[in-house]
Formats: structure tokens, sequence, C-alpha cells
């Protein structure tokens, strides 16, 4: 199925999210160590960034580390630290030729500081790019961006800057860590599992979420195209009626 001349170009989603999961097990269905599945899977981010900028996607958002992957065992950890680096510095090239800006969320300041040089380099030398913004979560979890902005918030209370009837939904967005884009109108799993881990916990509020069996290495520009075309079959009422939409 040709699933790119499926998509109806004046309902793009802006921002799609992305839960890459299924490396280990892929590696396993392989025969090779976990480790061997998360560098198999830098294929499908290639994929995956280019296919939605093809399409004219605005934002892509990828869970490449959440704040509970530091309870692996080292040896996974420092490998996929390791392999961020090596892929950072390898994809900036790509990056700038296909017009795509890198930008980062999450607790970054607390990455391995190796991970945060070329992490911060990335972004600078790809920063003039305006296509499509792929953005990386790293060291990043819903909760721990939710008591952030509650902790901001609460100290500018405190300093007078503003006042308690002043918070809405609006200030609590401007203090997260995607403040500057559009929340994902889809949100897509691979692996089969359907749990959200974390991720985006407030932005997902009313995201299309799809899970897909597909482990991520296996994840290609057909399947983000097919996903986009399901995304566009589904009714988005935001707690209205069926009827008030047509
Ligand atoms: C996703 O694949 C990559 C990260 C979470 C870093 P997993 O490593 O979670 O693979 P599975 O889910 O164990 O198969
Ligand atoms: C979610 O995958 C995190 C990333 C994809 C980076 P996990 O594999 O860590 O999630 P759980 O533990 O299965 O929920
Ligand atoms: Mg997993």
């Amino acid at each position: 199925m040709d699933w790119k001349s499926q998509i109806d170009k004046s309902k793009l989603p802006k921002h799609v999210a992305v839960i890459m999961d299924g490396n280990g097990r892929w590696a396993k269905e392989h025969g090779m160590p976990r480790v061997f599945g998360h560098r198999s899977g830098v294929k499908a981010v290639r994929e995956t960034a280019e296919a939605a900028a093809e399409i004219g996607v605005e934002y892509v958002t990828l869970y490449a580390f959440s704040t509970e992957n530091w309870n692996r065992p080292k040896f996974e950890v420092d490998a996929l630290m390791t392999l961020l680096v090596s892929t950072l510095r390898g994809e900036i090239r790509t990056l700038n030729k296909n017009n795509i800006r890198l930008e980062a969320i999450g607790d970054l300041k607390n990455l391995p500081s190796k991970c945060y040089k070329e992490l911060t380099e990335a972004i600078e030398k790809t920063k003039q790019n305006t296509r499509m913004t792929l953005v990386l979560a790293l060291n990043y979890s819903g909760r721990w961006e939710i008591t952030n902005a509650v902790k901001q918030i609460a100290a500018e209370v405190k300093a007078g800057n503003i006042d308690e009837a002043e918070i809405n939904n609006e200030l609590v967005n401007k203090h997260l860590t995607t403040s500057n884009m559009p929340d994902p109108e889809l949100l897509i799993r691979t692996s089969g599992e359907s749990r959200v881990s974390n991720f985006l916990l407030w932005q997902i509020a009313y995201s299309e979420l799809l899970f897909i069996d597909k482990y991520w290495p296996d994840f290609r520009k057909s399947d983000l195209n097919e996903a986009v075309a399901t995304y566009q079959k589904r009714e988005r009422r935001f707690g209205k009626t069926s009827d008030q939409l047509k």
C-alpha cells in the first residue's frame, strides 16, 4: 500500500510524538545482545524524521531515554549514552542537508557531560534549519517536567511576580519544556505495549494514541505514513458530540 498518497495534506498533524520501543526484544529475536537493537534503531530514527519532513510535519518528538531508564544495567545505560554521542556526531550533516533542526527536552544537564556537550553542539549546528524540528526527549519524564513547572510557578507566586489567580492551562504550558511547540496530535508507540511510560503526560491530553506491533528497529517511512493516514481517519471530538463537528 502506498500510504503516502493516502495522506490528506490539509489535515496533517503538526506534531508527532513517538515512543521508540522494542529494541531489546528485536535484538533477542535476532539472537543478538540488546545493544545491537539500540544500534539498529538509528535507521528507524532517520526514516521517521525524513518521512515526517517529506509530508510536512513540523515537529517530531522521539522518546529516547526516560528518567526511569537509569535503572537499567549500567552496561546498557553506558552503551545508550555512547550511541547517542556517536549518532549525534554522525547525523549533523544529514540533518543540515535535510534542513532539519535538532532540539532536546528533558533533564539535559544531568546527562553525562560528554552527551550534553555533543547534544548542545548538534543543536547549535542545526539551529538555522527551518523545514522541521526533531526533538529528542532525553532523561525526560512527564512527571519530572510537571513537577519542575510547579516549582517554577510556586517560586514566581512567592516572589510576587504572579498572582495565584493567574495560574491557568496556558501558564502551566509556558513552564513546560515544550512551551514553544504545539501539543502532539498523534502519539505512536511501537512494540505492542499499550502504555505511555511517563511521556508528555500533560501534552497528550487529547492526542490520538496509536500502538503499533512492530519493534522500533523495523519501523520505516511507510509505517510513519500509515500512522498519519490512520490518524486522519479518527474523529477528534474534544468533548463535543459527533454531530457538533459536522
Ligand atoms: C527502547 O527499546 C529503547 C529505550 C527505552 C532506550 P527497549 O530497550 O525498551 O526494548 P524492549 O522494550 O526491552 O524490547
Ligand atoms: C519507554 O520505553 C522509554 C523510551 C522509549 C525511551 P521503556 O521500555 O523504558 O518503557 P517500559 O519500562 O516498558 O514502560
Ligand atoms: Mg522497552
